[in-house]
């Protein structure tokens, strides 16, 4: 399918990463629903992408799905792309209920219940394009991001057995997974992070490249970024090998916050700076 015959309903539209692949699929003459929560500012993104409308919705509450699913019905859409997303960063010990149950609902939760919601409209159609967008961190698991590994590890795992289950249909699958992108995602503790460990990072022109390249392609799944692409498969195969890699992670994580264990029953003490569950200005970052 070109990017011309694509009429997609993108979620998390006025995110950075989001507002990229919006230009570029716009560019190409897609037809757009653009889907941000309140504040995001994407009423004034949609009046100024050609070809598209806005939709201001909770993707992940049962009644942001349903006018996401009627917009999407109205649209005639042939392809979905999830790119809402939230950080979650820091020792488990920092990260409170709200923290974890949040992140889970949007990272994982919420792609698997819009797709599932949409998938009447996505079949009806000859070809049919669901993007997720996973993260190196959906195959490879660092000190600090066991919270968001585990939405992203199952979204990994859940486009996996999609791309198995619907092999014989229309809907294609497409997992990509980005190392770190130069974005307000990664504020705070995470940047400081990612300086002492040397994490490479890429601008979001990148991820925008390669979703606009997966609606051309067979479902599958994409590791972005070298040498990640050659350590994740690696990671999935023996990840033991790569045990011992982390130290500098370690380190780094520990120079963030608390370098002793929380004492038994001791409340969860949150790294300052800590990304919460937006990145709204405003918001904790
Ligand atoms: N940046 C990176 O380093 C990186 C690397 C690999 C993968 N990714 C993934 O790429 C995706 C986009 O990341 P990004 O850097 O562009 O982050 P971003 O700038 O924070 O964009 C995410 C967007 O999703 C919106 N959103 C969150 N929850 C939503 C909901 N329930 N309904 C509708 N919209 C919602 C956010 O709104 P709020 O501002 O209100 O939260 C924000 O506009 C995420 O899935 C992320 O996990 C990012």
């Amino acid at each position: 399918m070109t990017p011309a015959q694509t009429r997609i309903v993108v979620i998390g539209a006025a995110g950075a990463i989001g507002r990229c692949c919006v230009a570029a699929l716009a560019v190409r003459g897609a037809s757009l629903l653009l889907v941000d929560r309140p504040g995001s500012g994407v009423d004034a993104l949609a009046a100024q992408t050609a070809g598209s409308t806005a939709l201001v919705t909770d993707a992940t509450s049962t009644t942001g799905r349903a006018g996401i699913v009627a917009a999407a019905r109205a649209l005639d859409a042939n392809a979905l792309l999830y790119a809402a997303g939230v950080p979650v960063f820091g020792p488990l010990e920092a990260l409170d209920e709200a923290q974890l149950e949040t992140s889970l609902r949007v990272n994982l939760m919420g792609p698997l219940l819009l797709t599932r919601d949409l998938l009447p409209v996505l079949s009806a159609q000859p070809e049919a394009h669901v993007i997720w967008l996973g993260s190196t961190l959906g195959r490879i698991g660092i000190p600090g991001f066991a919270a968001y590994s585990a939405g992203k590890f199952g979204l990994r795992g859940a486009a996996e057995a999609l791309r198995r289950e619907w092999g014989d249909g229309p809907v294609r699958i497409h997992h990509i997974a980005p190392r770190a992108v130069r974005t307000a995602f990664n504020a705070g503790p995470v940047e400081t992070y990612n300086q002492a460990t040397g994490t490479a990072s890429d601008p979001p022109e990148v991820v925008a490249e390669a979703v606009c390249a997966a609606l051309a392609e067979p479902s599958g799944e994409r590791f972005l970024g070298s040498p990640e692409r050659f350590a994740a498969p690696l990671n999935g195969f023996a990840p033991g090998l790569l045990d011992g890699a982390f130290v500098k992670h370690r380190k780094a994580l520990r120079a963030l916050g608390r370098a002793d264990p929380p004492a038994a029953g001791s409340a969860p003490q949150p790294l300052a700076g800590t990304p919460a569950t937006s990145n709204r200005k405003g918001d904790p970052t």
